[in-house]
């Protein structure tokens, strides 16, 4: 196994050992309301704190799926809980305990970032409840509990696309930069294993902190190695502050391409990145730009109950996962626990991002992934799709 997989497991197996101690003591709980009980969902999220973009993507998304399909489910009338976790394991543990044991709620959902997700894993199997994962995305998290279901990606997934566009491109020679945590070290390794697969070379592998990131020491380092390439991954939200840094410290100038994954070119920041960012070429799951009917109601309905915002992939990991949530309650009648997870397990619907199916051995999400490139639509910046790899699992289950 890569030393570095190696040591990201590690980490992330620490944190969910720690996850398990401390939800030790969780009872069991009934898993079929009586009928007239609501139908709860606990949705958890980083409402405020530097994440805060994930939690208001995915609410205002889940709010439309409730807006346009109802808001009763099986006969029972849907109860959505938002509860803010800002972006602290601790919290998203304690409050996922608290919904799961006080309210009784039939789903847990959210899940911003992979720590959080982690953290909350344990409580999800003790309190035999689906907990339905819309944006954490480091490969391993659907492995830390039977209960896991994802409906966003996996970085693995949409990493690969990038990696191979880069080597049939005439990119030779590429320094990585990534958040230092599980998304960033899947991402990192994903794409140096695919790249040099295809003859490419990795100059250096720079890792940058998930919290406060200073680009401005690693973008030297970059600029100094000189590759035809930086491969980036930074979570949702961070892509605008290291597009910037990238064009000032002179780096596009230099003859430097920025590649990257879909979450650095975020639809929710996009527009206003500015000229930096035309030209970047990217793969990921979702684009506001899909040219599907489906997509376009979507982006529209979304745009319009939001005051202009655009949705971005965040958005469609938590409208899917209600889509998931409200079909499996359908099949399981309002009943919760078991019957309510094996339904979510094995759909196949048409998402705005295409087709996906929910793989019933994983659990986790296979989709299409198209390569992207920013351009200027009518004076707005999009990611305008112009390739894809059909149906692609995540290839981390498979190491
Ligand atoms: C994660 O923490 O798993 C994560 C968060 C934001 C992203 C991608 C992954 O854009």
């Amino acid at each position: 196994m890569n030393p570095n997989r190696r040591t990201a497991l590690t980490t992330l197996a620490r944190a969910a050992a720690a996850g398990a101690a401390a939800a030790g003591a969780l009872p069991a709980v009934a898993q079929t309301a009586a009928p007239g009980e609501p139908f709860k969902i606990g949705l958890v999220l980083p409402m405020t704190g530097p994440f805060a973009s994930t939690g208001r993507q995915i609410e205002a998304a889940a709010r439309l799926y409730i807006a346009q399909n109802g808001d009763t489910v099986a006969g029972r009338k849907v109860q959505l809980i938002v509860k803010d976790d800002a972006g602290v394991a601790d919290t998203t543990r304690r409050l996922s305990q608290e919904l799961v044991v006080n309210e009784k709620v039939a789903v847990l959902a959210g899940f911003g970032l992979t720590p959080l997700a982690l953290a909350t894993a344990p409580i999800a199997t003790q309190g035999k409840t689906p907990m339905v994962v819309m944006a954490a995305a480091t490969s391993i998290i659907t492995e830390q509990s039977p209960y896991i279901v994802r409906t966003g990606f996996t970085l693995p997934q949409v990493t690969l696309g990038i990696a191979e566009w880069a080597a049939k491109n005439k990119i030779r020679k590429v320094v990585t930069l990534v958040s230092d945590y599980g998304p960033g070290i899947d991402a990192e390794n994903t794409f140096k294993q695919r790249f040099t697969l295809n003859g490419g070379q990795i100059a250096a592998e720079l890792r940058v902190p998930l919290r406060n990131p200073d680009f401005a020491p690693f973008l030297q380092r970059v600029r100094d190695a000189q590759p035809d390439a930086m491969f980036a991954f930074v979570p949702s939200g961070v892509g605008s502050a290291l597009m910037k840094q990238f064009s000032e410290r002179g780096l596009d100038k230099a003859g430097i391409r920025l590649i990257a994954t879909g979450d650095v070119v975020d639809d929710d920041i996009l527009n206003d990145m500015g000229d930096v960012a035309v030209g970047v070429v990217s793969s990921h799951h979702y684009s506001a730009a899909h040219p599907s009917p489906a997509n376009k109601r979507f982006v529209d309905a979304f745009m319009k109950a939001n005051n202009g915002m655009r949705p971005n992939f965040m958005a469609v990991g938590g409208y899917d996962g209600m889509r998931v949530i409200y079909e499996a309650a359908k099949t399981s009648k309002g009943a919760g626990g078991e019957a309510l997870l094996n339904a979510m397990k094995g759909q196949i619907f048409e998402s705005p991002r295409g087709q996906v199916l929910i793989d019933a051995q994983t659990r986790d999400i296979v989709q299409d992934v198209y390569i992207r490139k920013v351009e200027r639509v009518d004076g707005k910046l999009w990611n305008v799709e112009f390739d894809k790899m059909a149906a692609v699992k995540d290839p981390g289950k498979t190491k």
